[in-house]
């Protein structure tokens, strides 16, 4: 809990003859979000630490005195047995006043070759460095799931949809496999990101580096960091590290809502391809019959606000000069809130996708409804050496018949199409089945039950090696 104190002892208190606005300390702290650092900012104290002494920049005995310090100081934060304070405005001041109050004034030589821009700086790194890397486990489960699903169902025929309109049945498997594409693709993108983002600031100091003799290669290795970030200005004023988890963030959440949005449409009367578990879905209060989506809707709600975060996050660092500028403190509630949002949105539909039934009759009639084999009857055509633009005359003709006949392309009378192109022969019959359709689509990457089966063993070879 956060509470007002008079401001006095600051740890940059010096040169100050008033003590700090009460109102502004307020405005200022950003201990009750940042407060999640404290791992990440210990860990990186205690390197620090180490190195200051191994390069004899402060006495063993020193180094030992903080390290059992800090330790204590993180036992403290895991036990949430410390009281945070306004005035002592972030996790760094906690983690070092408490220092000072468990060991004495030598907690002091902690901060010496350093400055909290770089201090910030490499627990945010090292702090997203785990959530880039949780992000990308649930994917993997997402994707697991997705594909267990897939795999009972290729033989599950379900209409295509271009404009939301009826275009060519599909299995649901190949269906289901687009989704598992684009959350392999948010995996690469997190992948991508990561060598970027894991380098090492610290040793930059406030920004032009520091006159002691440190070693940032070895805190870069001791913090499993890919090497040191290499110039010092950029050390502490670059977020597009940031920036890079935000877009990733927003495109899974992209990705999860288009998802949802189907699961919506999918769950309704109208419909009723699938049903949502009820574990996922919520009541009405007035209307008893009632079983509403809530999951997916919040979930395509949330990215939304995934999207409006990398927006803020532009925003309030497009005009800064170099370096260091508090307005840089602002990065954390949006990158918090989007590694948060995404991470529970990707873990509930890792849940949800075993639990979906799906409705395979009502597939299957929505998949022979809307003529959606007429471009087989125009390949038909076209295999019979007609031109392909002239087939698609002639199928367009035929379809406007069965409108107005009230007729479907296998229940009009053969005679009826041969009125239109006597080249249409009995054979026709064949190519008018929705199945026939799905399996004739046999080009790579096509939703023929063979080449669906192929990907699927593809899929699954993929996540097994992972
Ligand atoms: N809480 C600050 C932030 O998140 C830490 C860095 C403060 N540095 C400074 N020069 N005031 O950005």
């Amino acid at each position: 809990m956060t509470k007002d104190t008079p401001s006095s002892g600051k740890l940059w208190g010096g040169r100050f003859r008033e003590p700090t606005n009460a109102f502004v300390e307020r405005f200022t702290a950003s201990i009750h979000y940042d407060s999640r650092l404290f791992r990440e900012d210990i860990l990186a104290s205690s390197v620090h630490c180490r190195m200051l002494a191994n390069q004899g920049i402060i006495s063993g005995d020193d180094a030992d005195q903080i390290l059992a310090g800090l330790a204590k100081v993180r036992a403290e934060l895991e036990a949430g047995k410390m009281a945070f304070r306004l005035d002592l405005e972030d996790i760094h001041m906690h983690v070092e006043s408490r220092l000072k109050e468990l060991i004495g004034p030598v907690a002091g030589k902690l901060h010496t070759a350093r400055s909290r821009n770089d201090q910030v700086a490499t627990d945010l790194r090292l702090y997203l460095r785990g959530e880039v890397d949780d992000l990308n486990k649930s994917l993997f489960q997402v994707q697991l799931s997705l594909l267990t699903l897939a795999e009972d169902h290729v033989e599950t025929i379900l209409p295509g949809f271009t404009h939301l309109q009826n275009a060519q049945p599909v299995s649901l498997a190949h269906h289901l496999l687009a989704y598992f594409e684009m959350f392999g693709r948010d995996r690469e993108r997190l992948a991508d990101l990561r060598p970027r983002l894991n380098r090492l600031p610290l040793g930059s100091a406030a920004l032009a580096g520091t006159p002691f003799p440190v070693d940032r290669e070895w805190v870069a290795e001791e913090l499993g960091f890919d090497g040191v970030c290499r110039n010092s200005m950029d050390a502490v004023s670059d977020r597009d590290f940031v920036l890079e988890v935000a877009f990733a963030g927003a495109v899974i959440m992209n990705h999860l809502s288009r998802f949802s949005e189907e699961l919506i449409l999918w769950s309704s009367s109208a419909y009723g391809f699938v049903e949502l578990p009820d574990a996922f879905c919520t009541g009405s209060s007035i209307m008893p019959q009632k079983k509403n989506p809530d999951v997916p809707e919040l979930v395509r709600g949330k990215s939304g606000r995934v999207t409006g975060h990398l927006m803020a996050l532009f925003m309030m660092l497009k005009g800064l000069p170099l370096t260091y500028n508090r307005d840089m403190q602002e990065d954390k509630e949006p990158v918090f809130d989007v590694v948060d949002t995404v991470g529970g949105a990707l873990r509930l539909f890792a849940d949800l996708i075993p639990g979906l039934q799906i409705r395979r009759d009502r597939m299957a009639s929505a998949a022979a409804a809307g003529f959606t084999t007429a471009t087989d009857l125009a390949d038909y055509l076209v295999k019979k050496g007609v031109p392909f633009r002239e087939a698609h005359e002639i199928t367009g003709k035929i379809v406007r018949i069965c409108v107005d006949k009230n007729q479907t392309l296998s229940t009009l009378p053969l005679e009826a199409m041969q009125m239109v192109d006597v080249r249409i022969q009995a054979d026709v019959q064949a190519f008018l089945q929705v199945e026939a359709s799905v399996n004739a689509r046999k080009s790579q990457g096509g939703t023929a039950f063979a080449t669906v089966r192929a990907a699927l063993d593809t899929a699954r070879a993929a996540l097994d090696e992972d």
